[in-house]
């Protein structure tokens, strides 16, 4: 049976969520981390190994600021509460993005980063003033770095050297990819890491998204039939 040791999410739809009932943006946020709670104890249950999730883009600083307020508030809460639990999980918790921009947030992700790094269940990582683009353009400007000194030559570089210049570091790459509401496109995310992952979308919005949708997802990855540029096996 294949593998499926890392699954990345793109949650989209806390705003319909809260529109279609009444409410402001910020409640479908709201329960929108309460659903990655949950999801992130499913897939501790379901030994799923690396879990990660797009939280805010570089895009994202664009919305209205109270909005954005709120969200921040919300990962400040979510740090906290981490920080509290994170032993007890046995969860790991990383942040991937560019952490300029992040001053307020910082000390806690740190904190939260150091207290949780010999934890060895789930490894959580949240992408926080993140673009898939931007830590390419970072990674590159490391490498350049070290071109510049001296200390490599242009031609020593491989896709390995690339890869552990990104965020995500040694983190393997993700072997499906869910979005939800509907959309189907990547927005920026993990535009390198994703290059061979099974892709899956479901109409559901993330505040909806539970055991059953993660299910199907991880159900219909198990059907297909990944050949990383190669020819399928005679059996
Ligand atoms: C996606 O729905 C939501 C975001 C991009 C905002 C931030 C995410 C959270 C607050 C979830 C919690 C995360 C943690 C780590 C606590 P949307 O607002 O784009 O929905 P819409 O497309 O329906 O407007």
């Amino acid at each position: 049976m294949k593998e499926l040791n890392h699954i990345a999410i793109i949650l989209d739809g806390n705003g319909r969520w809260a529109k279609k009932r009444g409410l402001p943006r910020k409640m479908g946020h709201v329960q929108g981390a309460r659903t990655v709670e949950k999801v992130c104890r499913l897939c501790h249950k379901k030994g799923i190994k690396y879990l990660t999730i797009y939280a805010f883009s570089t895009e994202n600083w664009k919305r209205p600021d109270d909005e954005v307020k709120a969200i921040m508030s919300l990962f400040d809460s979510y740090l906290d509460s981490c920080i509290r639990t994170s032993k007890k999980d046995n969860m790991r918790v990383r942040l991937l993005g560019d952490r300029e921009g992040l001053e307020m947030l910082l000390p806690k992700i740190e904190k939260l980063e150091s207290v949780s790094a010999d934890n060895t269940g789930l490894q959580l990582q949240i992408c926080i003033n993140y673009g898939g683009r931007d830590e390419i353009r970072r990674a590159v400007k490391k490498l350049s770095e070290k071109v510049a000194d001296g200390s490599l030559l242009p031609e020593e570089i491989t896709e390995d050297m690339i890869s552990h210049a990104l965020d995500s570091g040694d983190i393997p790459d993700p072997d499906l990819l869910i979005r939800t509401s509907g959309e189907q496109r990547l927005s920026n995310f993990l535009l390198w890491q994703l290059a061979y992952s099974e892709f899956y979308f479901t109409s559901v919005v993330w505040p909806d998204f539970d055991e059953e949708q993660l299910d199907l997802a991880i159900d219909t990855y198990y059907h297909r039939d990944r050949r990383f540029g190669n020819v399928k096996e005679e059996t």
